[in-house]
């Protein structure tokens, strides 16, 4: 048989694997950094902090650590405290002067069609004149900059300058709304907004610098406002506050080399919202320190990114997985990344694979919705190009149903790519249940947690449950790249992660492990929502609902869909004098588009006259779904009605 189908492979495995699973290839084995994986894991777990000084001590610092894991005031754990560092010295400034500034560090395609790269020299300029520009508008160590821009390199500056002078960046999709935009400004205090007149998406103009002036209106401190041209159409600046970002790069003040900050490896490098159980999205606080290490070496040890590697993160830099694959990992590891603004189907569903083709993408890593919705236009799109120089694939952001998997392997890997499916979150920083090139892959699980990491599923106590049986899966040993808090609450971060189950990081995921030890997500257990793969909480979504005029009461729910993974629905209960109409229904579905955006329109609202409630008020979700979905409604003894 081609490829990696059932071959046996006895440098890996020495025993046989339950199920459908395909061994990596003798060529992959051959090619992989690491080969005895086994051998690292066990390692790993004898010596956490052994192992984590070693993937530090391959990355620079200005003064090394006086100790890797410091878990006094738990859980609020520091990593290499009493170290040095910017993630930036390690991104930029030690390649200068050595033959890798002369490697293209991002090569970007804009999605009319325009291209244009950086090399780690060019980069580096270019970060620091902007880092020059944040300076001479008054950021300083420490202050909050917002980020609202299209998948443009000037993102990436925008972000790595940020990071160089020591300020903590706040970047917010650009497909958020006005509202979800100004409550994150408001929440960081920023000063300082950066973003642009628009950016390309399906052949139109997404206007960003629109929704910037509207949701700036209500944001009191912002003073600054920079704005980059992407597509020119006529944007109002105003005076005073406005600045074109390329009048202030052509400034004598961005001239010249900008001092990298020495940072303690404690110190915020970035906050980033996410939602979760409660109403209001939490912004989760991220170090330099200990971040930089894990992301470096998940990127380094699941991809195998070599020199000779073109790496392709298709996420969104707003997103965590951008944060962590896009900017700072491929620059920490010294590769060359691929960054594409605009949708995958535009202008035919063949644009993505004609980029693999046409920059000769050799690892390619994106989310099973895209996945899946590129499938749905069939083989002969990816057929008409030539793909071989794929060598992995990966996956993340929700679990790959195994006919997305093997499509994803056979028909653009070629039986040859071994698919990474990285389990993580915004929170972990860095993957945590995930292969490498040479584990053996079973299609819909994210195989074993990563070197040092030590996951569990458990029941309702906390036991362990037995193999293939459903639990909660929580971390039990802390990781570098962990998030540190919840910004400006504390508390919320103790709760929220570390009380159900004292001394465990819960993740909010459910999971079977089997007897394999290979994990299965099933999905989450709190009320969250994952739309192709971006992550909404069913309370914004109601809270939303409600501020319309003519909604008393609602319930969102997340509901299986083809692409998307999940859709939402909705539930309403009218306030008196409205009755239900389709056209209330449509625009009640674009309400919670302005509110949130587009991604958190629901897919159908249902108007009821009572929702399943808990004796105490609480919705039942869980009830809603079950009833939509006709399965049986499980134990309902708390039900008011
Ligand atoms: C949630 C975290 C981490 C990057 C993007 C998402 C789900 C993520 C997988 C995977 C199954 C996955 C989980 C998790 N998830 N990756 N490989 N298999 N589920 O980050 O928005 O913080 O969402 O995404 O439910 O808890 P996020």
């Amino acid at each position: 048989m081609e490829g990696g189908l059932k071959l046996k492979n006895p440098v890996a495995v020495n025993q046989e694997l339950e199920g459908e699973v395909f061994y990596p290839s003798p060529e992959v084995v051959k090619e992989a950094r690491i080969k005895d994986w086994k051998a690292v894991d066990e390692l790993a777990v004898r010596d956490l902090e052994g192992f984590w000084a070693k993937e530090a001590e391959e990355l620079d610092w200005y003064r090394k650590w006086d100790k890797v894991l410091d878990d006094s005031q738990k859980p609020f754990f520091k990593w290499f405290t009493g170290a040095k560092t910017n993630i930036i010295h390690n991104c930029l400034d030690r390649y200068q002067k050595t033959a890798r500034q002369n490697k293209l560090a991002l090569i970007w395609v804009g999605e009319p069609g325009d291209v244009r790269t950086y090399s780690y020299f060019g980069l580096n300029r270019e970060v620091n004149q902007f880092a020059n520009v944040l300076k001479a508008m008054g950021v300083k160590k420490g202050d909050r900059v917002t980020i609202y821009m299209p998948r443009i390199p000037e993102i990436v500056i925008a972000m790595l300058a940020s990071a160089k002078i020591g300020a903590v960046h706040s970047v917010v999709y650009g497909g958020f709304s006005v509202d979800a935009l100004q409550g994150r400004i408001d929440d960081s205090e920023s000063r300082v907004v950066i973003t642009a007149d628009g950016g390309w998406m399906n052949g139109k103009v997404v206007e960003l610098k629109k929704t910037v002036d509207e949701a700036v209106k209500r944001c009191p401190t912002v003073e600054t406002v920079i704005v980059v041209k992407r597509t020119r159409q006529d944007v109002k600046m105003e005076a005073g506050r406005d600045y074109w970002y390329s009048d202030l790069m052509k400034l004598p003040i961005a001239n010249g080399k900008c001092q990298t900050e020495v940072m303690d490896a404690e110190d915020p490098l970035y906050i980033l919202y996410t939602s979760g159980t409660t109403g209001k999205p939490k912004a989760v606080v991220h170090v330099h320190g200990g971040y930089m290490v894990g992301i470096y070496s998940t990127l380094k040890n699941v991809f195998d990114l070599q020199d000779q590697d073109r790496w392709w993160c298709a996420a969104d830099p707003g997103w965590v997985t951008g944060h962590s694959y896009i900017v700072y990992g491929p620059l920490l590891a010294g590769a060359t990344s691929f960054m594409y603004e605009g949708a995958p189907t535009y202008p035919y569903p063949n644009r993505w694979w004609s980029l693999v083709e046409k920059y000769g993408i050799s690892v390619l890593y994106t989310a099973p919705t895209a996945i899946r919705g590129l499938m749905r236009f069939g083989e002969s799109w990816p057929n008409r190009h030539d793909l071989s120089s794929l060598r992995l694939l990966g996956s993340v952001g929700e679990p790959i149903n195994p006919e997305a998997w093997k499509w994803y392997y056979r028909v653009i890997g070629k039986d040859k790519c071994p698919v990474m499916d990285t389990w993580w979150q915004t929170e972990t920083g860095m993957f945590m249940v995930t292969p490498t090139p040479v584990v053996p892959l079973k299609p819909g699980s994210a195989t074993r947690p990563y070197f040092g990491i030590e996951a569990e599923v458990v029941d309702e106590q906390g036991n362990p449950t037995p193999d293939d049986q459903e639990g909660y899966l929580v971390l039990t040993r802390p990781w570098p790249a962990m998030l540190r808090t919840i910004y400006k609450d504390p508390d919320r971060y103790v709760r929220q992660y570390w009380s159900k189950y004292p001394g465990k990081y819960l993740t909010g995921d459910s999971a079977k492990r089997d007897k394999d030890g290979y994990f299965w997500i099933i999905g989450r257990t709190d009320d969250v929502i994952k739309v192709s793969g971006y992550r909404l909480g069913t309370a914004e979504v109601e809270s939303a609902l409600v501020s319309h005029p003519a909604v008393a009461e609602a319930a969102a729910i997340g509901l299986p869909h083809e692409i998307k993974g999940q859709a939402i629905h909705a539930y309403c209960i009218l306030r008196a004098g409205h009755s239900p109409s389709p056209e209330l229904a449509e625009e009640l579905r674009q309400h919670v588009g302005t509110h949130m955006g587009p991604i958190a329109r629901p897919e159908q609202i249902t108007f009821v006259d009572k929702l399943p409630k808990t004796r105490s008020g609480k919705i039942m979700r869980r009830v809603l779904k079950a009833r939509a979905q006709g399965l049986p409604e499980g134990d309902v003894t708390t039900l008011e009605e």
